[in-house]
């Protein structure tokens, strides 16, 4: 079988030669971009006068009906023909006629698959903020309904001050609104049309780029043909993204798993997202967490691959760069299906007030409000905090935690106190007056509900 690119050549390459050079087995991902592209292009041409119109017609039909052939899944590719660029333009000229060789008039490989993979990127990065959008609905929900509920916040993991189970979920609200950002960011250097740069120096045909750009809805185009062939920055740049994404969905995940373990069990997993063992009956496993977590492994390989990949690339297309899209594709599929499990789980938990409650309860962690009421009382900070630091030691000694010493025994250890330190001792009262902006107050998580609400509103328009 002659290649498309077979001219210049006396021997063909043998058939496990074929198989190692080729990228149709991942790049057939890239069929509705490719004929997208390939429909601008011969638009463009038309217009410009490259290809008469019976051609175009021609062109055009041939490419809408392999469209719906990809939709269909009718079509079967070769390893001969290498790619998806080479494979779709050898299934168009069966079907049309010797118009299909029109097709690739100038036009090289090298910008048509830097093309379809800007058009790719930047339609899964839309995906990914819709994903992200679902899950920081959810968040949202959840954290309205839990504003007055109280957890122990920790630091080093170990208990430190209590804090709204709101303010809690919102912090991962705000973290994936930052990844969100980042998205949107990225469409700037995305969302760019490389078609045109030809194989790497553009081309002698009168061309009209603009054409060809404002027809794919792209918002810009390179103006350095050799950079427009050789740029994988927005590859990289939606790798890095998703690692982000990852890194802040594994650090929620970790945090669902010790809390729905027996230890703390603060929440419970939904069974649609855990299994059980095989040998051990009692056994709920939060495994959809624990993959999460896991997965974000293979997502910052994704990004290493790539960085390693294009290091020290001379300019412009290398045949290494048809490596470029695996890590892409698994990334892209990876983090959309980890952000909507992320969505059902949370759709789903079930919450446990109480044993949050209970468990503000048996720690110290009102210490803090302890040696704030002394300061507030006229005692230097300093001081107050020594003085509870002894407090907290003496109840350890005697069993018993700061809201079970009495009037008496506070008044004997220092005399300013008075029958209100109980009330400020309250978990529910240290909570509650922590109302500086950001902080954890009642007030507080309710005034950035409201601004994470108008944050969702704003970016929605
Ligand atoms: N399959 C190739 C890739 O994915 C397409 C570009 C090939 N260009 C070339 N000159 N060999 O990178």
């Amino acid at each position: 079988m002659k290649k498309l690119w077979g001219g210049r050549f006396s021997k063909q390459p043998e058939e496990w030669v074929d198989e190692f050079g080729a990228s149709i087995s991942f790049d057939q991902q890239l069929a509705s971009q490719d004929i997208k592209g390939s429909l601008a292009h011969a638009k463009m041409l038309f217009q410009c006068k490259i290809i008469d119109e019976s051609a175009y017609e021609n062109i055009k039909n041939g490419l809408l009906s392999l469209q719906s052939d990809v939709e269909e899944e009718e079509l079967t590719y070769s390893v001969k023909y290498e790619d998806i660029h080479l494979n779709l333009e050898k299934l168009l000229t069966d079907k049309i006629g010797p118009d299909g060789g029109k097709l690739h008039t100038a036009r090289s490989r090298n910008d048509q698959v830097a093309t379809d993979f800007h058009l790719y990127v930047k339609e899964e990065t839309l995906l990914i903020i819709a994903h992200i959008e679902e899950l920081q609905k959810s968040l949202l929900h959840l954290a309205e309904e839990h504003v007055e509920t109280i957890i122990p916040g920790y630091t080093h993991l170990q208990r430190a001050q209590p804090v709204s189970f709101a303010h809690h979920l919102l912090a991962y609200f705000w973290m994936l609104d930052r990844d969100k950002g980042r998205l949107q960011d990225s469409l700037k250097r995305s969302d760019i049309m490389p078609l045109g740069a030809g194989a790497l120096a553009g081309t002698t045909f009168e061309i009209d780029r603009n054409i060809t750009m404002n027809e794919l809805g792209f918002r810009d185009k390179y103006l350095n043909s050799l950079d427009a062939v050789s740029d994988r920055d927005f590859a990289i740049e939606c790798c890095s993204n998703a690692s982000m994404i990852m890194m802040h969905l594994s650090r929620f995940c970790e945090e669902l798993i010790l809390w729905s373990s027996e230890e703390f069990g603060f929440i419970e997993i939904s069974d649609s997202f855990t299994t059980g063992s095989s040998m051990m009956p009692q056994k709920k496993n939060p495994d959809m967490a624990e993959l999460i977590r896991g997965k974000s492994g293979r997502v910052y390989g994704s990004l290493i691959s790539l960085l390693t990949l294009m290091k020290g690339l001379p300019l412009a297309y290398n045949k290494d760069m048809q490596e470029d899209k695996e890590p892409v594709f698994d990334t892209v599929k990876t983090v959309k299906g980890c952000l909507s499990i992320m969505t059902g789980m949370m759709n789903e938990v079930i919450i446990h007030v109480d044993k949050m409650n209970k468990a503000v309860h048996q720690d110290f962690s009102n210490a803090t409000e302890l040696a704030d009421y002394l300061a507030k009382k006229g005692i230097p900070f300093r001081e107050a905090h020594e003085l509870v630091g002894d407090m907290v030691l003496q109840c350890i000694q005697k069993e018993c935690y700061l809201l079970d010493v009495t009037l008496e025994e506070y008044q004997e250890w220092c005399p300013l106190v008075e029958n209100d330190l109980f009330e400020a001792l309250s978990p529910k009262t240290a909570v509650e007056r922590r109302n500086s902006e950001g902080g954890t107050g009642f007030e507080a998580v309710r005034q950035q509900i409201d601004a994470a609400q108008l944050k969702m509103a704003v970016s929605n328009n």
